[in-house]
Parts: C-alpha cells; sequence; structure tokens
C-alpha cells in the first residue's frame, strides 16, 4: 500500500477554501487508499513570525480542523512536526548536499523574502525542511496545491543526489495535484491564487467563517464584464473561479452548470453558490469547536499521532546517519 505524506502550517486560526479544495479533501479520500501521514508544520510556521501563544492555539485549532474535515486518527498518522525531531535533524543533513545557487531560485523564497522587511534564513532553508518531511516517511505521493510544485522537484533532486551520493536510501516522491483544483484565486483578485498571507480578508473564505460572513464574500466576489456563465479562464477568470468552486462542492460538473445557468445572471448564480458554500463549511465550523472543547484530548491525539511518526522517522534518520558516517543518536 502506497505511502502519501502531506503538511499544512498552523499560521492562522482558519484554514481557508483554497487549502481545503486544493489539498486537504485530497488528504480526507487519500486515508482510505494509502497509508497516510499528515503533519502540521509548526517548525515551518515560525518562518512567517514569532507569537508563541498564537502558535500553540493554532496547532490546536488546526488539529481540530483537520478531525473536522473527517482525518480519522485510526485511518491515518495525525501529528505536529515539533514532536518529531528527526525532521529538523534530516533537514540539516539535507541542507549539506543542497547548493545555496538551488535554494536561491526558490519563488517562493523570492516572494515571500521580497515582502518581508527582514528574511530569516529560516525562510531560506523552509525547502530543505519541506524535503525532510518528506523523506523521512519513504513516501509515494504528496498531494498538494500547484503552489508546491517546485518545492517538491527540489525534494526529489535532494533525494536523487543523496542517493548517489551514499547509496539508495530515499524514495522519490510525486507531487499529488489535481489539476482542476490546483490553483484556487482570490475573490476579489481573480488573477492571484487565495493566500492567507497575500489576500484582503474579502478575498478568502475560512473554513471557520460563519455562515453569514461566508455567504457574504461569495456575493460579493468579484466578477468579470459581461454576463453569461462560462467556463473562461482567460478572459472570465472570477467566474471560472467560482464555477470551479461551485462544481467541486456540490458534485456538479463544469458543463452541466454552465447549461443550468444560461441565460441567467450573476447574482443568481452568486447566490446559489454562497449557499452550496455555506453548506460544505457550516458543520466544518461547528464540528471544529467541538474538538476545541477539548484541547487535553486534541494534545493526547497529536502524541499518539507524533508517536506513530516517530517509530518509521527514526528508523529512516538512523539509515541516513549510518550512510555519512555520524554516530547514532543516544
Ligand atoms: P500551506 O500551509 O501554505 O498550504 C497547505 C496546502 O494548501 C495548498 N493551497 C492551495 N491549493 C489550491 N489553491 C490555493 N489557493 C491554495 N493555497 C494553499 C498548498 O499547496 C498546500 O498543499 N510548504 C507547505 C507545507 C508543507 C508541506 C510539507 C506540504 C511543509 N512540509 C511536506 C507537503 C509536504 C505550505 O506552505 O503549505
Amino acid at each position: 500500500i502506497p505511502r502519501v505524506l502531506s503538511g499544512i502550517q498552523p499560521t492562522a486560526e482558519s484554514f481557508h477554501l483554497g487549502n481545503y479544495l486544493g489539498a486537504l479533501r485530497q488528504w480526507v479520500a487519500m486515508q482510505d487508499t494509502h497509508d497516510a501521514f499528515y503533519c502540521v508544520v509548526d517548525l515551518h510556521a515560525i518562518t512567517a513570525g514569532h507569537d508563541p501563544e498564537a502558535l500553540v492555539r493554532r496547532r490546536r485549532a488546526s488539529a481540530a480542523q483537520l478531525l473536522a474535515i473527517g482525518l480519522d486518527p485510526d485511518r491515518c498518522t495525525l501529528f505536529v512536526q515539533s514532536q518529531v525531531p528527526e525532521h529538523t535533524q534530516l533537514s540539516w543533513v539535507l541542507g549539506a548536499i543542497t547548493g545555496f545557487g538551488e535554494a536561491s531560485r526558490m519563488t517562493q523564497f523570492k516572494d515571500k523574502s521580497a515582502k518581508q522587511e527582514r528574511a530569516s534564513v529560516g525562510l531560506f532553508t523552509y525547502p530543505i525542511l519541506q524535503a525532510a518531511d518528506i523523506l523521512l516517511y519513504d513516501t509515494d505521493e504528496v498531494p498538494v496545491g500547484e503552489d508546491q510544485r517546485q518545492h517538491l522537484e527540489l525534494t526529489r533532486d535532494l533525494a536523487g543526489r543523496f542517493n548517489k551520493t551514499f547509496g539508495k536510501t530515499f524514495r522519490l516522491p510525486k507531487p499529488h495535484i489535481v489539476k482542476d483544483t490546483a490553483k484556487i484565486c482570490d475573490l476579489q483578485d481573480p488573477t492571484a491564487k487565495m493566500s492567507k498571507s497575500n489576500s484582503v480578508p474579502a478575498g478568502i473564505v475560512d473554513l471557520r467563517d460563519t455562515p453569514k460572513a461566508a455567504a457574504k464574500k461569495i456575493r460579493s466576489a468579484v466578477t468579470d464584464t459581461g454576463r453569461e456563465i462560462v467556463f473562461d479562464e482567460e478572459n472570465k477568470p472570477g467566474i471560472a473561479n467560482l464555477l470551479t468552486i461551485f462544481s467541486v462542492l456540490a458534485g456538479v460538473t463544469i458543463p452541466e452548470l454552465e447549461a443550468r445557468y444560461q441565460g441567467k445572471g450573476y447574482g443568481d448564480f452568486k447566490g446559489d453558490l454562497a449557499d452550496v458554500v455555506v453548506e460544505a463549511i457550516a458543520p466544518i465550523a461547528r464540528r471544529t469547536e467541538e474538538y476545541l472543547a477539548d484541547p487535553a484530548q486534541l494534545d493526547k491525539l497529536l502524541t499518539e499521532g507524533a508517536r506513530k511518526a516517530r517509530a518509521v522517522a527514526t528508523a529512516t534518520l538512523a539509515d541516513v546517519y549510518d550512510k555519512v558516517g555520524f554516530a547514532q543518536p543516544v
């Protein structure tokens, strides 16, 4: 049974519809077809700034949301990165085989560092830690959105280089990117991706939004000139994005939606989509609050997940340490 691993940053109080449609829905589906490892990557999160109290809160909020969308600790290993020290340890080894120029080509680093006043070395080495996350678990597939493709290419390059230098150690992981939902766009700027760090609040639907707030954001989404509801990414990116969201959440094909709304206006369409979105996220928000009501239980569950993850991670790291000539951890 193939192995899957993916991660998500606990950088906000809520995940958004882009995270959900681009990645998290696949996480849920792959629990049943794969040996699944899912990680809340808090080590990565500190490259976006420091707020210890928020980090504790968001770690739990992340776990609660992942359970609320349907991850089941009996069918997957759900854990927090900082509880598994092998991620950092492998990251160091991989850092020593990563070229400075190679790391400098990462477009996410270039984008993010351009926006920060003092970009940290941690932000620069971020993709190397991500490679360690993946390679520790002999991962076959990594379900992510389009924005992670370059990091996965780096991961494969590093795995191949390590294997060539030290002998076969790592499996080469493949990205699992679902084309239709790989880039969900900002509701206020449909040429940009929906993003926690870049979008204005009205551009993002959060999984923990109230029904009223979510409906309002959909109804005020920027649409294009003209009045036809057709899928045309080039000329009608706003409508195309809304059609994608509608199609996936309602389980209806885009041609069916185009037929259904032929001769109707944007207002009707957005009103119906608002209902569909609310129906999808309201139960997630409700279940999230239920899980958050018992933080001790959440922590316990994550610790159990970390124990399962470490059983795999320590074995990989021991092999890596042997191969590079390190003494074993005691
Ligand atoms: P993060 O936390 O930014 O996002 C989590 C997942 O959501 C996807 N995503 C989107 N998909 C479609 N449309 C969007 N607008 C959109 N916005 C976000 C992301 O592609 C991602 O799959 N570096 C990673 C976290 C990470 C990781 C890993 C992922 C750390 N280690 C190991 C996979 C494997 C990140 O920042 O994701």
